[in-house]
C-alpha cells in the first residue's frame, strides 16, 4: 500500500487524477456522477464511444455463449466473420489474419512472422515512431527516452531511419534527405538483404500526430519491394476510422504485406488483429507461435460489433465532416496566440502544438478544471495537446471543447 492507501502500482502515469464509474458516448462519470467530455477516448480506444448498445449488447450476448474458447484446442463460430470482415475492410494485398490482445503483443507476431517469411533477422522503424513497451517494441520505439530509460538493453537487430521533420520548409528536400538516410543506413549498419521489415505509421501517434508525408510512404514502399523486405503499416492508432477512412494507410497508393491492428477494433476492448498477405503467412510455421487468450469469443463480439458500427453509411463522413469541423476552428484559435505553433490533422487524429510543454500542460488542466473536458498531450517534448474524440462526437460536443479549449488558452496565455 502507498502513501495514499493505494494498492495499485505507482508505475501509471495519471493524465488526470479522475477516479470513474461509467462512461456513455464521449462522456466519463466520476463517483459524484460528474460528467467529463472525454477527448482522449481511452487513448483513441474507445472508437464508437464509451458503452455504444452494440457492442455491449453484443459482449453480453456472447458472455451467455462462450468466455473462453481456446483457439489452439478448438475454433469458436467468431473468429471465420471476423477474418472474414477485416479482409473486406483491409487493402487487397492483406486477407488472412491472426488475433491477440493488444497492440504490443500484434506487433511482437509481426516482427516474428516477418522473420519467419523471410528468414532475415534485422527490423527498420523511424526515428519518433512509437510501438510499444515489451522489451521488443520499446526497442523499436524512439518517440520518448522515459519509455525506454533503465529499460535496456534491449533486443538486437532494430535499426533506426531517419523521419522527414514535418517543419522543414521546403518538404521535397527534407523527405528525399530522410530517404537518403534509410538507404544509408542500408550501406553503413545493417544491408538490406538482412531487413526482415520496415515498420512504419501513416499517421506517426505517440510523436506528436504526424502525417507520414505520401512521398515517403511511395520510398519506403518502393525500398521494401527493391530489396525483398516487408512494408508493416502500424494501424494500432490511425485505424479503424480515426482519420476518416477505414485506415490511415488506404490514402497511400501502396499494398502492406503486413498490417497491426488494435485499440479502436473493438472499442477499447482487449482485442488486436495481424493482417497478412498469404504468402507471408504461408511461411509463418504452424505451431510456432500462439497464445491462451487468442482470439477470444468476447473480443470477437466485440470487434464485430464495432465493425458494424463504423461501416454503418455515413459514419466514416461524420469523422470526416467533425475532423473538419474541429481543425477549422483550431486554426482559427491559432489566430489568437503565437504560442500555438501548429495545426494539423487527418479526420478525428488532431494536434495542436505549443511552444512549450508547460504551456500545453497549463492549457489541458484548465480545460479539465474549469470545464470538465479531458484533454492529453503527445509527443517528444509533450507540448502537443492531441484531439481524439470518440468517433461518434457530435457537432455539439466539438464546439464544447473548442469553447474550454478556448478559453484555457485566454486564461494561461
Ligand atoms: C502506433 C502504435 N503502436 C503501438 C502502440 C502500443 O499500444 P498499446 O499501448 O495499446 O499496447 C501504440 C500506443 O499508443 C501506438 O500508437
Amino acid at each position: 500500500m502507498n502513501s495514499t492507501g493505494s494498492h495499485l502500482s505507482g508505475v501509471w502515469a495519471q493524465v488526470t487524477g479522475l477516479k470513474v464509474v461509467r462512461g456513455q458516448g464521449c462522456r466519463v462519470y466520476d463517483e459524484h456522477d460528474n460528467a467529463y467530455l472525454d477527448f482522449t477516448a481511452g487513448i483513441a480506444a474507445a472508437s464508437t464511444g464509451h458503452c455504444h448498445p452494440k457492442v455491449v449488447q453484443a459482449i453480453a450476448e456472447q458472455a451467455t455463449r462462450f468466455v473462453h474458447a481456446q483457439v489452439n484446442v478448438y475454433q469458436h463460430d467468431l473468429l471465420e466473420p471476423v477474418a472474414a470482415r477485416l479482409a473486406e475492410l483491409t487493402p487487397p494485398s492483406i486477407d488472412t489474419f491472426f488475433f491477440s490482445n493488444s497492440s504490443d503483443e500484434i506487433l511482437e507476431a509481426a516482427i516474428k512472422a516477418a522473420k519467419h517469411a523471410t528468414r532475415r533477422s534485422s527490423i527498420v522503424t523511424f526515428d519518433g515512431a512509437f510501438h510499444g513497451r515489451t522489451l521488443l517494441t520499446m526497442a523499436m520505439s524512439s518517440s520518448r527516452s522515459i519509455d525506454r530509460d533503465g529499460y535496456g538493453p534491449f533486443p538486437s537487430g532494430v535499426y533506426v531511419a531517419p523521419f522527414p521533420d514535418p517543419h522543414a520548409s521546403d518538404q521535397e528536400a527534407e523527405i528525399s534527405r530522410a530517404l537518403r538516410g534509410l538507404d544509408r543506413l542500408f550501406l553503413t549498419q545493417v544491408a538490406a538483404t538482412d531487413v526482415a521489415a520496415i515498420v512504419i505509421e501513416a499517421v506517426i501517434g505517440e510523436r506528436g500526430y504526424i502525417p507520414t508525408p505520401a512521398a515517403f510512404i511511395a520510398g519506403i514502399a518502393e525500398r521494401c519491394r527493391e530489396h525483398g523486405i516487408l512494408f508493416v503499416a502500424d494501424e494500432t492508432q490511425s485505424g479503424f476510422g480515426r482519420t476518416g477512412r477505414m485506415f490511415a494507410i488506404d490514402a497511400h497508393d501502396v499494398e502492406p504485406d503486413i498490417m497491426c491492428m488494435a485499440k479502436g477494433i473493438a472499442s477499447g476492448f482487449p482485442f488486436a488483429a495481424l493482417g497478412l498477405r498469404r504468402t507471408v503467412d504461408d511461411e509463418w510455421r504452424t505451431g510456432s507461435h500462439g497464445g491462451s487468450s487468442n482470439g477470444t469469443p468476447i473480443g470477437c463480439a466485440a470487434a464485430l460489433a464495432t465493425i458494424e458500427v463504423l461501416t454503418e453509411p455515413g459514419f466514416l463522413q461524420n469523422v470526416q465532416s467533425r475532423g473538419e469541423q474541429l481543425l477549422d476552428a483550431l486554426l482559427d484559435l491559432q489566430q489568437l496566440d503565437d504560442a500555438l505553433l501548429h495545426v494539423r490533422g487527418r479526420g478525428l487524429m488532431v494536434a495542436t502544438e505549443f511552444d512549450s510543454a508547460e504551456r500545453a500542460q497549463a492549457i489541458v488542466e484548465h480545460c479539465l478544471h474549469e470545464s470538465n473536458v479531458i484533454l492529453m498531450t503527445a509527443g517528444t517534448r509533450k507540448r502537443t495537446i492531441r484531439w481524439m474524440p470518440p468517433l461518434v462526437v457530435s457537432s455539439d460536443e466539438i464546439n464544447e471543447a473548442i469553447a474550454a479549449f478556448a478559453s484555457a488558452i485566454r486564461a494561461t496565455g
